[in-house]
């Protein structure tokens, strides 16, 4: 496969970067919203705020950077921004978190999101703009247990009205979840309560007008959530790249567990039998079967436990299903190995009129759908004697590290072990790939069935030396 223009601008697309360039105690103004519509989408197991926005600069200088708050409790479980002109969705807009906290009145903290917009909006002017955030958690099970049978209810808290450090001329709130969506602690005013619109499936709040800054208002929320909530608490993914068998192989070991409801009886096998009809149509909140999509043309699949090897595995298409030794409800854990491989030249491409570089590209996770991820290491292992030209990550991560690596047969420096670190993702997110670029020569190539017959070598002319030794001690 050749390099081309078209998949080097692949990576760029998602490009993200949660820095922060905000000195302290600079406090966002000079803009308001003119229209914001904020849309919290709460069907899956993470949670995806967007906002839909007509601003306009107030101020009497350009303005460049545009704020969104994050309450401090959530940075922690960010995932990542995203933002873009709505008249140009595929210009994405560069976001990032502020170091800025900002304490309002009644004790909440404030971070801040930025968008920044291509060049300074003029005074007076507006422009519309669409902004994600993604956030690694869900509701909360409520209540935490229930009997078998019974069906998953999610509770979710958040602000209400604006909470945007501008003014807001018009603002709405709507919220998005699997099935309806009632309001805990319905507050008397019905111009503060919302309607559920059963052609969108959408709990609809507002227009609200004339909006104060930091206006904070409570918003409680239950709903049904059938499936469960599949937390990655660690993952660990291994990529072994190998040019002489030209295979690529992907192991990784999961600690999963279900941060869905638990089970008031504790666990009950003829009830479980009883309902496990159901749970192949994912009706049920425990996890039964896992999904695992893989990259087209995976072989040698395998999954093991601390049991051992799992037997109740099966491959159809690009999937590859595992079903755990016992079901996964609300609170469980399941930590767990699969591996399988790859023909390299599926991830590996050539630049042109250079065969010794190397564009490796790999997504960041192959997991079940629907998954939030807190820890990832993602963790790449270039042949023996490869040079690290340049690598690079469309998802910002937390760190990049490299060191060598001995494998049996590794007679110098070993191999270059590249790992990637991340936090909060979830299985969409995965979808981007890593880009490593490395210049592996002819030579290198060579070198490493040479090595291996030098080692035995080597290792049949000390077992002559010891031997004539002996024999030289014996007379
Ligand atoms: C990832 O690597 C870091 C740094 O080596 C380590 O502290 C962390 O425990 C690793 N996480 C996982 C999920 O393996
Ligand atoms: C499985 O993973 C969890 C979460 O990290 C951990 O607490 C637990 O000790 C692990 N269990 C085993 C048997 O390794």
């Amino acid at each position: 496969m050749l390099l081309t223009k078209q998949s080097l601008t692949v990576f760029v697309l998602l490009l993200v970067q949660l820095i922060g360039t905000f000195a302290q105690g600079i406090l966002p103004s000079g803009w308001e919203n003119i229209k914001l519509t904020r849309e919290l989408d709460l069907q899956h197991t993470f949670t995806v705020e967007s906002f839909q926005l007509t601003i306009k600069n107030i101020a009497d200088k350009p303005l460049k950077q545009y704020f969104i708050p994050i309450p401090k409790q959530l940075r922690d479980q960010l995932s990542t921004i995203t933002a873009s002109l709505s008249k140009n969705t595929d210009a994405l807009l560069n976001c990032y978190v502020s170091d800025t906290l900002n304490t309002l009145e009644d004790g909440t903290v404030l971070s801040y999101g930025v968008v920044e917009l291509p060049t300074p909006l003029q005074p007076g002017k507006e422009i519309d703009i669409v902004a994600r955030i993604f956030y690694n958690i869900a509701g909360i099970p409520y209540p935490s247990k229930i009997k078998i049978g019974e069906v998953q209810q999610l509770y979710f808290s958040t602000n209400r009205l604006p909470l945007s450090p501008y003014s807001t001329l018009e603002g709405r709130l709507l919220v998005k979840t699997k099935s309806d969506v009632k309001e805990d602690n319905k507050p008397e005013d019905q111009f503060l309560q919302g309607t559920f619109n059963d052609d969108t499936n959408t709990l609809e709040f507002g227009p609200w007008y004339d909006i104060k800054p930091y206006t904070v208002s409570n918003v409680d929320l239950i709903y049904k959530h059938v499936p469960a909530l599949k937390e990655v608490i660690n993952l660990q993914r291994d990529i072994w790249v190998a040019h002489w068998a030209s295979t690529i192989q992907f192991e990784e070991y999961y600690e999963l567990t279900n941060k869905g409801v638990g089970l008031t009886d504790g666990f009950s096998r003829l009830e479980f039998m009883k309902r496990s009809q159901l749970a192949q149509f994912g009706m049920i909140p425990w996890i039964h079967i896992l999904e695992m999509s893989l990259p087209e043309q995976a072989t040698e699949h395998f999954c093991t436990d601390k049991v051992g090897m799992v037997s109740t595995t099966d491959v159809v298409g690009d999937t590859f299903y595992i079903k755990p030794r016992f079901p996964i409800f609300g609170g469980w854990f399941y930590n767990f190995t699969i591996g399988w491989t790859n023909p390299l030249n599926q991830f590996l491409q050539r630049y042109e009129n250079d065969d010794e570089t190397f564009l490796l590209t790999v997504p960041i996770l192959n997991g079940p759908q629907d998954t939030v991820y807190d820890n990832v290491n993602v963790t790449i292992y270039l042949p023996e004697g490869a040079e690290l030209l340049d690598a690079g990550s469309p998802v910002s991560y937390k760190s990049i590290s490299t060191a060598h690596e001995h494998s049996y047969f590794d007679m110098k420096e070993g191999h270059v072990k590249l790992t990637f670190e991340f936090k909060n993702l979830f299985t969409d997110i995965g979808k981007a790939d890593l880009l490593v670029k490395y210049r592996y020569s002819k030579a290198a190539l060579y070198k490493k069935p040479l090595s291996i017959a030098a080692y035995f070598f080597s290792a049949l002319m000390g077992f002559f030396v010891i031997r004539s030794l002996n024999l030289s001690i014996n007379n």
